[in-house]
């Protein structure tokens, strides 16, 4: 049975200072999932929340609960809460007051509000602590309490604004799986938000990529990651060699000097094309034995692989692999039609995916604006 659509955006354009932040932008959102809009700092996630929330009116375009355009509903009225980045808790008031707070401000009766807030308790794992004070509790346990604060209404869609970010590697990774399971349990609509596409990854029923405004790419997680659409998105998710190719006909492709099987069909006779590949899907040879030859220009060992930046016809890929290389040997490639994966030219085509200015620092994620 096919699940209903809980929310609709349609055409959706937000202007400040004349600058388009959203542009045209259409998604449908199932009932129940667990959705992710992941994007670079400033590309709109957060006006879509808010746009979503209703704490901010559309230019154009329509949003829609169900079957009911909701455009003019004010936020108190829509069925949704929201966890912000800074999910400020009451800090004069005790666990138990903290997660009761919508109940009371609703003036539900005393024997509602314990019974709601020890289902709350338990369902974020907090029984027991209702008495402490939430300025003594761990950035964790915070968390929790803000969660179990915006869910005690039932809400039927609950919107997350990077609620993970301020917190450290081992805890988000905790709370990950943490916030999949409460999603899981009440079976309430999430819709999270996130710069981090590992974090998308891992939790999402479904990704929405975002750029520029716009929606560059909606779908599961291998979705994404398998078939990108196009290459911000092959970029932005995972590691991926992006070339220059030309699609003869179905079924294969020249790139790299040479001539390809592979398995993408639907684009114009000898289109050109991006080609992904995966540095993982590379497979390394002999130098005589592959399809094309190149280069190792670099070798990093990284425990469980090696990483190579190699030159393959002036172009550096980078290639994973379990075997031993060293900077300056040659090495043949050997690509399986599955390992190939091409999409149409776009407006981010030549942008992305050479490895030559590669180093292995970490990414610098800037501070979010507020
Ligand atoms: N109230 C506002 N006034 C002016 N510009 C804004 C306002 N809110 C957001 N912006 C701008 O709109 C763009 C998108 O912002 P935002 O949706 O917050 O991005 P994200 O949440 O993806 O980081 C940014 O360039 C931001 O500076
Ligand atoms: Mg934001």
């Amino acid at each position: 049975m096919e699940k209903k659509n809980i929310i609709e955006l349609k055409n959706i354009t937000v202007s400040f200072d004349g600058e388009k932040v959203l542009d045209k932008l259409n998604l449908s959102i199932q009932d129940g999932a667990f959705v992710t809009f992941l994007g670079r700092s400033g590309c709109g996630k957060t006006t879509t929340l808010r746009v979503i929330a209703g704490f901010l009116q559309p230019d154009e375009g329509d949003v829609f609960f169900g079957d009911q355009r909701v455009n003019d509903v004010p936020p108190y009225k829509r069925p949704v809460n929201t966890i912000f980045q800074r999910y400020a808790l009451f800090p004069h008031l005790n666990v138990f007051e903290n997660i009761a707070f919508g109940l009371r401000v609703k003036g539900a009766k005393k024997e509602e509000i314990e019974g709601k807030v020890r289902e709350m308790l338990k369902l974020v794992n907090l029984e027991g602590m209702e008495k402490r004070k939430v300025t003594n509790l761990s950035g964790g346990q915070q968390q929790r309490v803000a969660i179990a604060r915006a869910l005690i209404n039932r809400p039927k869609v609950l919107l997350l604004d990077e609620p993970l970010s301020a917190l450290d590697a081992k805890l988000r990774k905790d709370m990950q799986v943490e916030l999949r399971r409460i999603q899981r349990e009440t079976g309430i609509t999430f819709i999270f938000v996130t710069h981090d596409q590992e974090e998308a990854l891992s939790m999402s029923d479904v990704v929405v990529v975002m750029e520029n405004g716009q929606i560059q790419q909606i779908g599961s997680p291998v979705d994404i990651y398998n078939e990108p659409k196009n290459a911000f998105v092959a970029d932005f998710i995972g590691e991926s060699n992006i070339i220059d190719g030309i699609m003869n006909r179905d079924d294969t492709v020249t790139f790299a000097g040479h001539t390809f099987v592979c398995v993408d069909e639907g684009f114009e006779h000898n289109e050109p094309v991006d080609v992904v590949i995966r540095p993982e899907d590379v497979d390394v040879v002999a130098p005589g034995e592959g399809m094309i030859t190149g280069l190792i220009t670099q070798a990093t060992f990284k425990g469980d692989y090696y990483e190579l930046i190699v030159e393959v016809k002036g172009f550096k890929w980078m290639v994973q692999t379990t075997d031993a290389y060293e900077e300056g040997q040659q090495i043949g490639i050997v690509l399986v039609p599955d390992s190939i994966h091409v999409m149409h030219k776009s407006e981010f085509s030549g942008l992305y995916g050479d490895y030559s200015t590669f180093s292995d620092e970490e990414d610098v994620v800037p501070p979010e604006e507020e």
